[in-house]
């Protein structure tokens, strides 16, 4: 197997770069250093500097390290800044996504993974409902619809050049090395602005002073556990990746602050545009295949806690 992991930069693609080197698999990183960091990565890896949205440089990188899979982690991942700027989120989610379909296809690349969104693409999850595969896509954020049309491309090159895909359609993924410095991304925010001893702000779920948004939080390690199968078994079709449980953003802040050891500061807020409020999803298609979540909400937030505490940027 050769990887080309897009976005391998990032939090969630830095995670699957170091387990695949673990496994001993040839990797390669293309990524544009928008929001991820070399010290994400590990020393010799080779990365290619590009950006998705440069289509010549993207077929390059393909003709250059050959990859037999792609891991197709790199996206604009701001709801808020989607919804502020369609045109930038569609240039990178969907324009772009489609140089490196474009070119995986032509490289005869077989099998293509695309970290796709169960947190948005479902749009509202009603109370006591767990999302499903099968439920049509609701997209209520350009991000979504980003992501959704992005799936519809896959199906589409599965049919016209038999191009084998997974689509893994995370929760709220967590853990240690998500970016603190965006707006995505609820426990590395509370968590370095708790260890600044900085007020956190909480977005309203319905009103103003609520619990917050409701989201299926799932650890990182979880979510490289599902890629890897989706990777090594090269399994086709569109699957959940969360834990089936909702916890709320007050819950979220809880954890952190017990995990910390210090009382926050809360500023209540409106509600977000583009936020939805109430997302879960139910992972039983991917349990089918043998996955489950094994970190515990509480175990998974109090490690991510502390390796900030411990790698404060
Ligand atoms: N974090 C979550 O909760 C979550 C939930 C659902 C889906 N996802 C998806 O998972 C993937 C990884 O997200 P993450 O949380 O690790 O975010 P991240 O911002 O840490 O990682 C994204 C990576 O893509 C790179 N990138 C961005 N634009 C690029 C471009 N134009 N060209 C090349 N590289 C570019 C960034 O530099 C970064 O390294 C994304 O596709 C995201 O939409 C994440």
């Amino acid at each position: 197997m050769r990887v080309l992991v897009t976005g391998g930069a990032g939090f969630i693609g830095s995670h699957i770069v170091h387990t695949l080197l673990e496994r001993g698999v040839h990797v390669a990183v293309l990524d544009n250093f928008s929001s991820g960091h070399s010290e994400n990565l590990p020393k010799g890896v080779l990365v290619y500097q590009v950006d998705v949205r440069d289509r010549e440089a993207v077929f390059d990188v393909f003709e250059s390290f050959r990859p037999t899979h792609v891991s197709h982690q790199a996206a604009q991942i701001s709801v808020s800044r989607s919804v502020k700027d369609p045109y930038f989120d569609a240039e990178t989610n969907v324009m772009g996504g489609l140089n490196v379909l474009d070119a995986a296809v032509k490289g005869g690349v077989k099998h293509f993974v695309f970290a796709s969104t169960g947190g948005a693409i479902y749009g509202e999850v009603p109370e006591d409902r767990r999302a499903r595969e099968e439920w049509p896509a609701r997209p209520a954020s350009p991000y979504a619809a980003a992501k959704a049309s992005f799936e519809y491309y896959l199906s589409v090159y599965r049919q016209q050049f038999g191009l084998s895909y997974t689509a893994l359609r995370y929760g709220n993924v967590y853990g240690p090395r998500q970016d603190p410095h965006g707006e995505a991304g609820v426990v590395a925010i509370f968590s370095q602005r708790l260890l600044r001893g900085e007020p956190v702000r909480v977005y309203a779920k319905e009103r103003r002073g609520d619990e917050g948004g409701v989201r299926d939080y799932i650890y990182v390690k979880d979510v490289v556990a599902a890629n890897m199968l989706a990777l090594e078994r090269a399994v086709p079709g569109v699957f959940n990746v969360g834990t089936g449980i909702g916890h709320s953003t007050v819950e979220v802040l809880d954890a952190v602050a017990a995990a910390l050891g210090v009382t926050p500061v809360v500023e209540y807020s409106g509600i977000r545009p583009g936020d939805l409020q109430r997302s879960v999803l139910d992972p039983g298609k991917l349990e089918e295949l043998g996955w489950q979540a094994n970190v515990d909400f509480a175990d998974g937030i109090a490690e991510t806690a502390l390796w900030f505490k411990n790698n404060q940027r």
